[in-house]
């Protein structure tokens, strides 16, 4: 049995914890994890690469390839979707092709969105092998169209970086000077403390509602008209717009933008967290047409393509009304550029107007 000054002991001694053993669950993990993460490679045996972070680094064309530090920029908004890594800010998916290399017969595993075969991934519970802590890895499971099986390696590439490459199943080739070290990539979720709820406990529902769309009037952006302009510049709008989307005329009203958990003390959970719904035409018509056809009362736009619905939220997650605030709700909506759809971690929060009765959005000050 462990205890706390033999763990310590450990940790000091720099020890691997052979007997440090997680409980893993046995409800399998579904492959879409909507929240967005960062990835860590592990290798214990291997401190150069181990709980290093993957960055990504602009390689021309809108490409970006895969690097662990020094080299390349920090990223903590990953999703997985059928097993596939997006970076939806950058708008890239995780692929495998190209520049194979003879000596070690391995090839890049980059990202991009050009339609190149994807690296595709399985979660799975499993413990850290430096805390025994219960994590979640994204195993490897094919190169899309080819054998199941490989791994994911990582070599020695330029300023003290590494760079990561896929390693067919059954490969023997070995480049003793620039070995590729194979790595375990752990899904790290961008609030510290663990596997974030929404790896069980979100209901994803994939099916479109798109019959019950009503198109929303011809001017569905609301367009700002008082004297506010020296206090709230909504850094990436349209000058003169405010970034919400005026919905009261299919019944639902904007009653502002909504801090996630990354915002707050008081998760792991997400603000909306009765069902969710990922797109990459999201628009804000989409999401209140999938809340409202479920009965949620509430429905918020997250990240461009996310759509939350709850009946609820907690006191720490209300909506901010003042203008400055609409500033973090200035994502462009994946489905319509001309609409917004959130922010990184805030939410466009919309409340179902009571039929019949008065239907305003919230007056920003
Ligand atoms: C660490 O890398 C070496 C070299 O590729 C490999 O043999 C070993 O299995 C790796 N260990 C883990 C835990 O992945």
């Amino acid at each position: 049995m462990l205890n706390l000054k033999t763990i310590s002991a450990g940790l000091v001694a720099g020890a691997a914890f052979a007997s440090a053993q997680c409980t893993i669950p046995t409800t399998p993990l579904s492959d879409d994890i909507p929240s967005h993460f960062r990835i860590q490679v592990q290798n214990a045996s291997r401190p150069e690469v181990h709980n290093k972070y993957m960055n990504l680094f602009e390689a021309g064309g809108g490409d970006q390839h895969l690097f662990i530090g020094p080299v390349g920029e920090p990223t903590y908004d990953f999703t997985l979707v059928d097993g596939v890594v997006f970076n939806v800010r950058k708008n890239i998916r995780l692929v495998i092709g190209g520049e194979w290399s003879e000596i070690d017969h391995t090839t890049k595993l980059f990202s991009t969105a050009r339609p190149d075969p994807d690296a595709i991934f399985q979660p799975t519970y499993a413990c850290n092998p430096d805390t025994g802590l219960l994590q979640v890895e994204l195993r490897f499971v094919q190169w899309e169209g080819e054998p199941l099986g490989g791994h994911i390696c990582v070599r020695h590439s330029f300023d003290g970086s590494h760079e990561f490459r896929y390693d067919p199943p059954g490969n023997t080739l070995i480049d003793v000077n620039r070995e590729c070290i194979k790595v375990t990539l752990v899904v790290l979720p961008t609030l510290d403390g663990g596997p974030s709820t929404t790896f069980s406990t979100v209901t994803v529902s994939s099916t479109s509602s798109s019959s019950s769309v009503v198109p929303p009037s011809s001017s569905s952006t609301s367009t700002l008209t008082s004297t506010s302009t020296s206090t709230a510049p909504p850094s990436t709008s349209t000058s003169g717009v405010l970034p919400y989307t005026d919905m009261t005329s299919l019944g639902w009203r904007y009653i502002g933008c909504a801090p996630e958990e990354r915002w707050t003390t008081d998760g792991p959970f997400r603000t909306l967290s009765g069902a969710l719904l990922g797109s990459d035409t999201m628009t804000n018509e989409a999401c209140m047409a999938f809340c409202g056809a479920n009965g949620w009362a509430y429905a918020g736009t997250e990240w461009r393509r996310e759509c939350w619905c709850g009946n609820s939220y907690a006191p720490t997650r209300q909506p901010l009304t003042t203008l400055v605030s609409l500033a973090k709700c200035d994502y462009r909506c994946s489905g319509d550029s001309g609409q917004f759809c959130g922010g990184d971690a805030w939410l466009s929060l919309y409340a179902k107007c009571p039929t019949g009765g008065p239907c305003e959005n919230a007056v920003f000050t």
